[in-house]
């Protein structure tokens, strides 16, 4: 195993792991090689992540390591960013949709924004209002699926952070940004945090990520299917002596799809930026997408 790049949160990138002995389960189920050394789909498998699949990948292992991916100073920087780019203010009406344990969402409460959270775990959601009331803000947590949203016209600004985007069909990714589009008021923004599609796929696939805290460590494999533009994460948990798998899949779109889904879902323009807020260029490592309705 060489280990070859270190990352700044205590997370380590492994390349040429013994992957002989390991293939993540939906690429040997998504590509079928022909006898002509062609490779084609087949239309019966679905990628797309089930509720329960959601449930398991986003529960309290989720939340245990947590902090150790995304240390409190750089969960700081993001919401920074968060509020440049969506120009929110003292008492913006924000949503974040898919907003987890809520380290976004109380940050952004923290600044004075209005900040609704919704997300579709119950775990992630009680420990996000644990945190805002130890920290003593007021912030609406809602349990709902993005799919189908209870608001219409209400807030000043929307986001989905930290690839929480494209976990469905095309379809349902749509319908998700035409009700990002239906909760917002005209001249409201939506902001979209996803990895860099042809950064990510640059990268000799699959791809190993280790975490650990204490005597814990989560694996992460990322895995590239490149007939349906999607990236496959096996999650292997190794907590108290315990071996736990989970899986997440994600739809990789690119900007100019972004662009075309989004015009489709009622937004007038569309903007992109890199991780920062910088420009966007092929290295970046994140596509932060901003379109305004
Ligand atoms: C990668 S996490 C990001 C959490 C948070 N945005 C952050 O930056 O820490 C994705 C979140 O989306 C939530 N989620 C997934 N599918 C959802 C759905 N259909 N509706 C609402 N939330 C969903 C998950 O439960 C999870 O909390």
């Amino acid at each position: 195993m060489t280990v070859t790049k270190t990352f700044n949160n205590g997370i380590e990138k492994y390349t040429n792991i013994a992957f002989q002995y390991y293939m993540p389960r939906a690429t040997i189920c998504a590509i079928h090689h022909t006898v002509e050394g062609k490779s084609k789909m087949d239309d019966k498998i679905d990628n797309s992540i089930s509720p329960s699949e959601l449930e398991s990948y986003f529960g309290e292992d989720y939340i245990y390591f947590g902090d150790v991916v995304n240390l409190p100073e750089s969960s700081d920087r993001q919401a920074e960013v968060i509020c440049d780019l969506l120009s929110i203010g003292q008492d913006s009406p924000v949503i974040e949709l898919g907003c987890g344990y809520g380290r976004i969402s109380n940050r952004l409460a923290e600044k004075g924004a209005q900040v609704t959270g919704l997300d579709i775990s119950p775990i992630l959601l009680k420990k996000a209002e644990a945190d805002a009331a130890e920290r003593g803000l007021n912030v609406e947590y809602v349990l709902g699926d993005m799919r189908s949203l209870p608001w219409r016209d209400r807030f000043d600004a929307a986001f989905l952070w930290y690839t929480t985007f494209g976990y469905f069909d095309d379809a349902d990714n749509e319908t998700v940004l035409r009700e990002a589009a239906s909760c917002l008021r005209t001249g409201g923004r939506l902001l979209i945090d996803h990895p860099n599609r042809i950064d990510f796929l640059s990268h000799k696939s699959p791809i190993c990520y280790v975490a650990q805290r204490h005597n814990d460590v989560r694996i992460d494999i990322f895995s590239n299917d490149v007939l349906r533009d999607r990236s496959n994460l096996e999650r292997i948990i190794v907590r108290d002596g315990c071996v736990r798998r989970t899986h997440l899949s994600f739809r990789q779109y690119g900007f100019s799809e972004y662009v075309r889904m989004l015009r489709g879902a009622g937004f007038q323009t569309v903007e992109a930026y890199g991780q920062e807020g910088e420009a966007f260029t092929s290295d970046s490592s994140r596509l932060v997408v901003v379109a305004y309705k």
